[in-house]
């Protein structure tokens, strides 16, 4: 295990960090499953310190980002009304619930922390037909939509957030102006460069500031809880007792409300990218999941009345930054000067996990020989995944440019809802073929049953009632993986030249492959 330090060394340093933090997630690399090698972490022991209490809290300090700070609107708008978006926000939960619970299947049978690829390659390629040429394809290409599409496109959604926010810091009327989007992506772009800085130069620093950025978030879900409360107990319900009035008729317009939804519940995955760090795997996993799902459904259903407690339907449409308003009519300037403070510590912590994870899976995926080998080095002395860290980024800045958060969330979740659909079949598959396979967790088969549907309605939903081209787009950037699957993964060309941008990027970024790190 001695030749692989530093790149345990990243994931482990990665570890150091109190529940809730999102660095937390990223788990020991996955094991032989994907490419047949023996796994070299094993001669590491991980330690197994987190307990029930702690997974709660890193599921739902990974699931509390940006979304329950941007999504109200986009919700509101879709559904038409109150009840109705209420419904969604609900349903959304009830479906990461399901997700999350058929995942602890997943994760207790797949012992390998690799998460979907493993679950995939274990589904799709298992044994012997890892060797074909078709086996390991859903595996690689969900590697290849997370680096290229998922990963970036969050880090870019929680930036423009966090830019929408802190602009408004140094505006008098906070939350009122109209902000120049020019100025918008221009402060998203400086924010993931700071983010990827602060990641590459230290992992100490990046969980740092992770679990000083948690608590802002939960700061904020609490002050508009009870201001929500207080608002209530003085008898302001009528907006609420709107209930269904309005409420859209159309299937598509549902669908890609739970777009907007799904994207604020996203990351309830993140509990089994870490199950080998879980004192008693097998209980706390769907325990954690029972309890930490509920929790966050039950505060986003509580934010959103709360809303509607302060504000009519009308001004949550018309507002950019629902939050802020909120604190207006609580404290006036200073509620404002809270609520924007909140939302832009708890997204820049959200966006710094973001980094965090999204830099170790593009550099787990380059160490199984789905990606270039570039992105699986490491910094020489301060052991940081750099390259990765730094591609995420450039995608990333290269998504702010063109597009608005509303679109790019939608894209987000339409993307990533194939491939939760896709664990799924998984899920059903070994269900077959390791039929005898002990299961310490078993979920009741109509739960992932159930998800499979509603991800097919999902996807195909908004394509048939209101075909927009970036669906068409995402799907053939996912198709567009296969390009490069047969020449380079599976027949493994070398590409001319590639030797040198290697050497090129190891002298300019200081790095070295991991299995030649002193540890
Ligand atoms: N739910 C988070 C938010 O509202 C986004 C999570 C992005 N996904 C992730 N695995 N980090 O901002």
């Amino acid at each position: 295990g001695h030749e692989v330090g530093s790149g345990s060394a990243v994931v482990r340093g990665g570890r150091s960090v109190v529940p809730g933090a999102e660095g937390q997630t990223e788990g020991k690399h996955s094991t032989s499953v994907a490419g047949g090698k023996p796994a070299p972490d094993d001669a590491v022991n991980l330690e197994r310190r987190v307990g029930l209490l702690s997974g709660v809290a890193l599921i739902v300090g990974t699931m509390i980002g940006s979304g329950i700070f941007v999504s109200p609107k986009g919700l509101l708008e879709r559904t038409g009304s109150v009840a109705l978006s209420l419904v969604v926000w609900g349903g959304c939960g009830v479906l990461s619930l399901m997700g999350a619970l058929a995942y602890a299947e997943l994760g207790t049978i797949v012992q390998s922390a690799g998460g979907e690829h493993s679950y995939y390659m274990e589904g799709f390629a298992p044994g012997d037909k890892r060797k074909t040429w078709w086996g390991p394809i859903p595996a690689f290409l969900y590697s290849w939509v997370s680096v290229f599409l998922l990963k970036p496109s969050s880090l870019a959604i929680i930036c423009l957030t966090c830019a929408e926010y802190f602009m408004r810091l140094f505006l008098t009327g906070g939350g009122n102006c109209i902000i120049d989007q020019t100025s918008v992506k221009l402060f998203a772009a400086s924010v993931i460069i700071l983010i990827t800085f602060i990641n590459s130069y230290s992992v100490a620093l990046a969980t740092k500031v992770q679990n000083i950025f948690t608590a802002a978030k939960l700061v904020a879900i609490l002050i508009i809880v009870v201001g929500g409360i207080i608002s209530i107990a003085q008898g302001n319900t009528q907006y609420l007792n709107k209930g269904f009035e309005g409420s859209t008729q159309s299937f598509g317009n549902v669908a890609t409300a739970f777009y907007s939804g799904l994207w604020a519940y996203d990351g309830w995955n993140n509990l089994n990218y870490v199950t080998e760090e879980l004192k008693r795997p097998y209980k706390d996993l769907p325990r954690a999941i029972i309890i930490g799902l509920p929790l966050v459904t039950v505060c986003y259903l509580l934010v959103n009345v709360s809303y509607l407690a302060v504000m009519s339907p009308e001004e949550l449409l018309a507002s950019e930054t629902v939050a802020v308003v909120f604190g207006d009519r609580f404290l006036g300037l200073s509620g404002q000067f809270i609520m924007i403070l909140a939302v832009t510590l708890s997204t820049f912590g959200a966006a710094n996990g973001s980094a965090f994870t999204s830099g170790r899976l593009c550099f787990v995926a380059a160490r199984e020989g789905h990606m270039v080998d570039v992105l699986s080095y490491v910094h020489a002395r301060k052991h940081t995944p750099s390259p990765a860290l730094l591609f995420n980024a450039a995608i990333a800045l290269i998504m702010v440019i063109p597009s608005d958060i509303g679109s790019l969330i939608d894209f987000f979740s339409f993307t990533a809802w194939i491939f939760y659909g896709g664990s799924m079949v998984a899920l059903l598959v070994l269900r077959y073929t390791m039929k005898d396979v002990h299961r310490p967790y078993k979920v009741p088969i109509i739960i992932p049953v159930v998800v499979l549907l509603v991800s097919v309605y999902l996807v195909v939903g908004p394509i048939i009632d209101s075909p927009q081209i970036e669906y068409l787009y995402a799907t053939l950037f996912i198709i567009a993986g296969l390009i490069f699957y047969f020449p380079l993964v599976y027949m493994k060309l070398a590409v001319p030249g590639m030797g040198h941008v290697t050497t090129f990027f190891q002298l300019l970024l200081e790095v070295v492959p991991t299995d030649i790190m002193p540890d």
